[in-house]
């Protein structure tokens, strides 16, 4: 990933930039990458508003030759390939919460949105955003922060990051994760999630587009399908 790079300081989302980019012929692996978006998205159209020059946003194109049932897990792969870039430049141990949020010391760290485009039942293509707050101070986070607690690599570790460097090891990482997805299947990486898995154990409540679901959280399924339990033992497909 990251083959072909497109940069712009400030855009409105590079998710926008990537469809337009698909629009016209991009290649898979094409990345849009920006220091500040003026209408950034996280999931379920909530704002993702960072500040100036302190973080990563990007948006990556991904053309897999998939069903769409397998799409979802594409941000499963996304997460894992997030979290192994966190340890592995902090030395810290952090979590992902299902589907899309990343937590170091229980406060988010980054959120990955995925987007799909598909013909029949075939994926066409997929935009990738992954936004990580790296340098981001504690002032600004918690003028920008309007729902969860936030928090930033810099706040967490007291240092600050090149985010040069961060971005190519967080590149580098999810094309391995990626590849590795596409050749061995969901079912042997499952592990590497579920030993992550925020709140495992822990009764939660899954809010989706129109509905919402309460159980324990017990992992996830081959296929990468939470597995909420309910008081009767039985176990739930969400
Ligand atoms: C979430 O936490 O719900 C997902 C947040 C995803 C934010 C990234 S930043 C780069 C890309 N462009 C966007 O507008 N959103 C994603």
């Amino acid at each position: 990933f990251g083959q072909s790079v497109h940069y712009e300081k400030v855009v409105d989302s590079t998710q926008r930039i990537i469809k337009d980019l698909h629009r016209n012929k991009a290649a898979h692996g094409t990345i849009a990458v920006c220091e500040q978006q003026t209408n950034g998205r996280g999931r379920l159209n909530r704002p993702w508003q960072t500040e100036m020059g302190q973080n990563i946003m990007f948006s990556t194109l991904v053309k897999p030759d998939i069903s769409l049932q397998l799409a979802p897990q594409m941000t499963l792969v996304a997460s894992i390939a997030v979290a192994k870039t966190v340890e592995a430049v902090t030395g810290e141990q952090v979590s992902i919460k299902w589907p899309n949020d990343i937590y170091l010391n229980g406060k988010k760290i980054a959120g990955i949105l995925t987007e799909v485009q598909a013909e029949a039942n075939c994926v066409e293509m997929m935009v990738i955003g992954i936004g990580m707050n790296v340098n981001e101070s504690k002032q600004s986070i918690e003028e920008n922060d309007l729902s969860e607690k936030a928090t930033s690599l810099s706040i967490e570790t007291n240092r600050t990051y090149n985010r040069r460097d961060v971005l190519q090891q967080l590149l580098i990482t999810f094309e391995n994760e990626y590849e590795r997805w596409l050749s061995v299947g969901f079912a042997s990486m499952k592990t590497e999630w579920e030993e992550r898995a925020h709140l495992y154990q822990k009764r939660v409540t899954v809010k989706n587009v129109n509905r919402e679901q309460v159980g324990t959280m017990v992992g996830i399924t081959d296929e990468g399908v939470l597995k909420l339990q309910d008081e009767n033992g039985d176990v739930h497909l969400v």
